[in-house]
């Protein structure tokens, strides 16, 4: 019996997981993010209703569900509060269900100000982050220095250990990049009250999904960005700085991997990347703007206008093998709506040798051109179809072909933003 089950990008991000998790989780008891921080962007729709998430798990929209912000995640407080504030405009309230693990590393505004300076200095040669502190805090628990959520309980400890840390970033962000300092008194006035409010949310979430497990409950791993950001299998440097592929979900929960059940690899049915790095299959011309305007490409963290290309099944198959995936997810069929053909990257070529790569080495990717089968597109709007008889060949055709491609099933199908514009091609928690 499938119980628990992880959802995760395939691509460079921004595949459309929050709306997968969030249609997946409505008949599960736990939702865990398990790595990232707020860099993530994850969109939900319910009734024509828009509510983004970066930090707090997508199920939570459902009632009942618990969700859980595991030790993999880097957590900024007030960010975190913020959105806590934000749903309950929409009055969903996450009192008493959503917990924090209290050895989750602290993204403070020293992170935010070195991420910023970095990015500046790079100048051309800059990675396109979300600015949002990512790199920098997970580099201090790299580096054994972070301050974790666990530390925001005792009071005394945490200012000292603060105006140490502060004292060391300002140094650099001072000397070496001619930034801003940041001042450790008004960080530590700005979190004082954020802990009253977060104070009982702070656990050992490892022991809470132990028990979980035990009892039998049904747990869904919300991934956040996409494989190929992945720090160590990513398109490096151009990547973020945690494990978005599979691992993640092991090291960032303390779940063991015999724990999960089924392995859902989300992937648009075309490809966008935002932030700069290497992008196979990019466009740059009308088939961009379809893509674009249709799609509505724009980032839904930072707003900004999304790379887009055809679908990349040379990337798919390898993000197939590095995540052990089950199946797929196929979302945004309908943006391929009233395209007259769709082209695939089923192989690559090296442009100096003509060689033909269906294994490509990651690192040069400077060196390769994409080869692409090309499919007749369809009129029929595939917009809101909830059945898989119901679309059009063409569409059935493409999703086949993707099948035999990558060789693991398409279980899923979303054909629209909203929750209810989903194909449930097999119930993946039978
Ligand atoms: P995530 O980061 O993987 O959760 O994805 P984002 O929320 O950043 O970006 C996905 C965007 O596509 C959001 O605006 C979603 O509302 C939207 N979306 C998700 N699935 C579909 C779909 O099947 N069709 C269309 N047209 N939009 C979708
Ligand atoms: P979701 O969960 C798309 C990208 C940034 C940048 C790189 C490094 O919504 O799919 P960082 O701030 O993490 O140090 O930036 O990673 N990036 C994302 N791109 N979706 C995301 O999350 C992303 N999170 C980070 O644009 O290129
Ligand atoms: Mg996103």
């Amino acid at each position: 019996m499938n119980k628990n089950i992880v959802i995760l990008g395939t691509q460079w991000g921004d595949e459309g997981k929050g709306k997968i998790v969030d249609c997946l989780s409505s008949d599960s008891s736990y939702v865990v993010r398990y790595q990232g921080g707020h860099n993530a962007g994850h969109t939900l729709v319910v009734d024509g209703k828009k509510i983004i998430l970066h930090l707090i798990p997508s199920g939570l929209l459902h009632d009942n569900i618990i969700g859980i912000i595991s030790n993999g995640v880097v957590v900024s407080p007030s960010e975190l509060i913020k959105e806590i504030k934000m749903l309950e405009t929409h009055n969903i309230s996450v009192n008493k269900r959503l917990f924090i693990s209290n050895s989750s590393p602290l993204i403070l505004q020293y992170h935010i100000e070195m991420d910023i300076a970095r990015e500046k200095k790079l100048g051309i040669s800059a990675l396109g982050t979300t600015g949002r502190g990512i790199g920098p805090a997970y580099e201090d628990k790299i580096a054994r220095r972070a301050l974790r959520i666990g530390d925001l309980k005792d009071e005394k400890t945490l200012s000292m250990r603060l105006e140490k840390i502060v004292s060391y970033y300002n140094h650099q962000l001072v000397s070496f990049y001619k930034h801003k300092p940041v001042d450790y008194k008004i960080i530590l006035r700005d979190l004082l009250p954020t802990i009253d409010i977060i104070y009982d949310m702070i656990k050992d979430t490892t022991s809470i999904l132990q028990k979980a497990i035990k009892d039998k409950k049904k747990i869904v791993f919300e991934g956040a960005q996409g494989s190929f950001l992945d720090i160590d299998h990513g398109t490096y440097p151009y990547v973020t700085s945690s494990n978005s592929t599979i691992g993640g979900v092991i090291t960032g929960t303390g779940v063991g991997p015999k724990n999960l059940d089924y392995i859902l690899g989300v992937t648009k049915a075309y490809s966008t990347r935002v932030g700069y790095g290497p992008f196979p299959t990019e466009l740059f011309d009308n088939i961009d703007k379809h893509f674009s305007n249709k799609g509505h490409e724009f980032g839904s963290t930072t707003g900004r206008k999304r790379r887009t290309g055809w679908l990349d099944t040379v990337s798919l198959c390898r993000s197939v093998y590095i995540n052990s995936l089950s199946g797929l997810c196929l979302t945004k069929l309908d943006v391929l709506d009233g395209l007259n053909e769709i082209k695939v990257c089923i192989a690559y070529k090296n442009i100096h040798t003509a060689e033909i790569i269906s294994y490509p080495d990651i690192n040069e990717w400077e060196n390769i051109i994409p080869i692409y089968e090309t499919y007749p597109g369809w009129t029929r709007k595939t917009l809101g179809i909830k059945k898989i008889k119901d679309l059009p060949y063409e569409a059935r055709n493409y999703i086949n072909r993707i099948e035999e491609i990558t060789q693991i099933p398409i279980d899923i199908i979303s054909t629209g933003p909203d929750r209810s514009d989903i194909i449930l091609v097999r119930d993946i928690f039978y």
